[in-house]
């Protein structure tokens, strides 16, 4: 596992950023799976503005989102379909068939995520995977003290990831209660991982998840077995990690 310092958030966007756009540049195809929450907001923005300057193209990216929110619509501001719309396909050149975001409406929810399973196996898989970290160690919404061992499907969120998401709902009793993920296993399997972590409200959980004993109760920590991952954490972040001086 590599951790690369950043100074601050900017610091952090920039360089997940530049990692990003060596994969796209070094593959035109290349299959990015992506995510939401606040933290990666800054990685879109950086690569919107290299996309405006000619300096990345996206026309032959497929992208693969981690998670939605079970009853929302891509028309529902706080579902993960208007958040990629907003904060980035809208603003580049990739094309609306190579987007692909699990069906927050799908009637039949098991039937869905095997579809995004065989979606994301069609495509030979995820070159790059993009991870920001739930407060409670959560990866996409794989919550604490699941299996590692699931592809896509639905999960229940817990009471402190629907009220951290609830800063995002006009009426906080209308954060869905279930959500559809990717799983451990699919996370997994991605080639490359890139996670982005910011400020010291995530020191202590990043410090157990890339230090302490590989547990379903951290689910990030699975992150230790995987055979590439890079984490971009800015130095409120790593604060406490590096007052064990493992970095
Ligand atoms: C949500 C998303 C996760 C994200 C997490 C942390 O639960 N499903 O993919 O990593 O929030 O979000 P933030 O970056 O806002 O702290």
């Amino acid at each position: 596992m590599k951790i690369i310092e950043a100074a601050d958030y900017r610091g952090m966007s920039r360089k997940a950023a530049n990692i990003i756009s060596a994969q796209v540049i070094l593959n035109q195809r290349s299959v990015l799976g992506l995510a939401t929450g606040s933290t990666p907001i800054g990685v879109y923005e950086q690569l919107i503005e290299w996309y405006r300057k000619g300096d990345i193209d996206f026309l032959g990216v497929q992208t693969v989102n981690l998670d939605e929110y079970c009853g929302l619509g891509a028309d529902h501001p706080q579902s993960y379909q208007y958040y990629m719309h907003t904060y980035f396909f809208d603003h580049v050149n990739i094309q609306e068939k190579n987007i692909h975001i699990p069906n927050g409406l799908a009637r039949d929810i098991t039937a869905e995520c095997a579809d995004y399973d065989r979606t994301i196996s069609l495509l030979g898989g995820i070159d790059l995977q993009l991870l920001g970290l739930g407060n409670d160690g959560h990866i996409g919404f794989n919550e604490p003290n699941g299996s590692f061992n699931k592809t896509t499907h639905r999960v229940a969120l817990k009471e402190e990831t629907i009220s951290a998401n609830a800063r995002f709902f006009d009426d906080p009793k209308g954060v869905p209660r279930y959500a559809m993920t990717m799983g451990i296993k699919s996370i997994m399997q991605a080639k490359k991982i890139l996670m982005v972590v910011s400020g010291t409200g995530k020191a202590d959980i990043l410090d157990q998840a890339l230090f302490g004993p590989v547990t379903p109760l951290i689910p990030a920590s699975i992150l230790q077995l995987h055979p590439d991952v890079t984490v971009v954490a800015d130095e409120g972040a790593l604060s406490q990690i590096r007052t064990h001086g493992l970095i």
